[in-house]
């Protein structure tokens, strides 16, 4: 049985919280019922990148081309990972090294959904090997997943953002049916995604992480759950605890959704 101090020691949040004395029980917990005994705090600004939103971001219209989204849509794993290899649909593919398809089972119940890749993802393409990439792995063991057996990790946009800048909402719309393809080659039991850019594609909303955590919304018939971004919990490392609060929501979520 996994204690409180388990998930905080993967979380890498152990000694602060002792020494912030938010932590005082050795409880054993069932990942999929507890209720963190530890207090939380205040909700606050929880963008994935401090004063950048990606719905503020500007604009630099895209067409829209249905034809390639319907191409897309029919293709099978092969041709959308050559597709994605050489896509050029926005201005994201001038710099990068290369596009960063995704990780992980093809049938995997879980799928986490990032911003875009960063300079390590873009150099050795895969998602999430970076900084926030072993943190975002701490935080699937703390659940007891592992990147690439029960979830599959891809991104909004396939492509390294200059600067590691937040995607526009035009690049993400241009990358749109190759996620999409991938979301429906999956069927995924459970989607969570990772900030601000990932929630905005799914769901929407631009409201903020804090009222969207903690909440059941929907992606094309599949139960979605936003999460922190693990980059937005390498900044302050304090919120981490909600993250975790948010995948033992996940997991009993997903407990849920697979009971027969
Ligand atoms: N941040 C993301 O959102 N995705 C990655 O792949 C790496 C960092």
């Amino acid at each position: 049985m996994r204690t409180d101090e388990d998930f905080l020691r993967e979380l890498e949040l152990l000694e602060t919280f002792q020494q912030l004395g938010r932590i005082t029980t050795n409880k054993a917990t069932d990942a999929a019922e507890v209720t963190p005994k530890i207090a939380t705090r205040e909700e606050r600004s929880t963008d994935s990148k401090p004063a950048v939103q990606a719905a503020k971001l500007a604009a630099v219209p895209i067409a829209i081309d249905p034809a390639r989204g319907a191409r897309i849509a029919a293709m099978d794993w092969a041709a959308l990972r050559t597709e994605t290899a050489a896509c050029n649909a926005c201005g994201l593919c001038k710099q990068r090294k290369q596009a960063v398809f995704g990780v992980g089972a093809e049938t995997a119940a879980w799928l986490f959904i990032g911003e875009g890749p960063g300079e390590s993802e873009d150099q050795q393409g895969e998602p999430f090997v970076g900084q926030a990439g072993k943190l975002l792995d701490a935080m699937l063991a703390a659940a007891g997943l592992q990147r690439g057996v029960e979830a599959y990790i891809a991104n909004v946009v396939k492509c390294r953002p200059p600067g590691n800048r937040t995607p526009t909402l035009n690049e993400a719309a241009a990358c749109a049916p190759l996620l999409d393809r991938q979301i429906d080659l999956i069927q995924p039991t459970l989607i969570v995604a990772l900030g601000k850019t990932a929630v905005i594609r799914l769901t929407g909303s631009e409201a903020s992480m804090a009222s969207m955590r903690g909440k059941v919304h929907s992606y094309r018939s599949i139960p979605v759950i936003a999460m922190y971004h693990p980059s937005y919990l390498l900044r302050s490392p304090t919120e981490k605890l909600k993250a975790w609060e948010d995948m033992l929501f996940a997991r009993s979520e997903m407990v849920k959704l697979a009971l027969p």
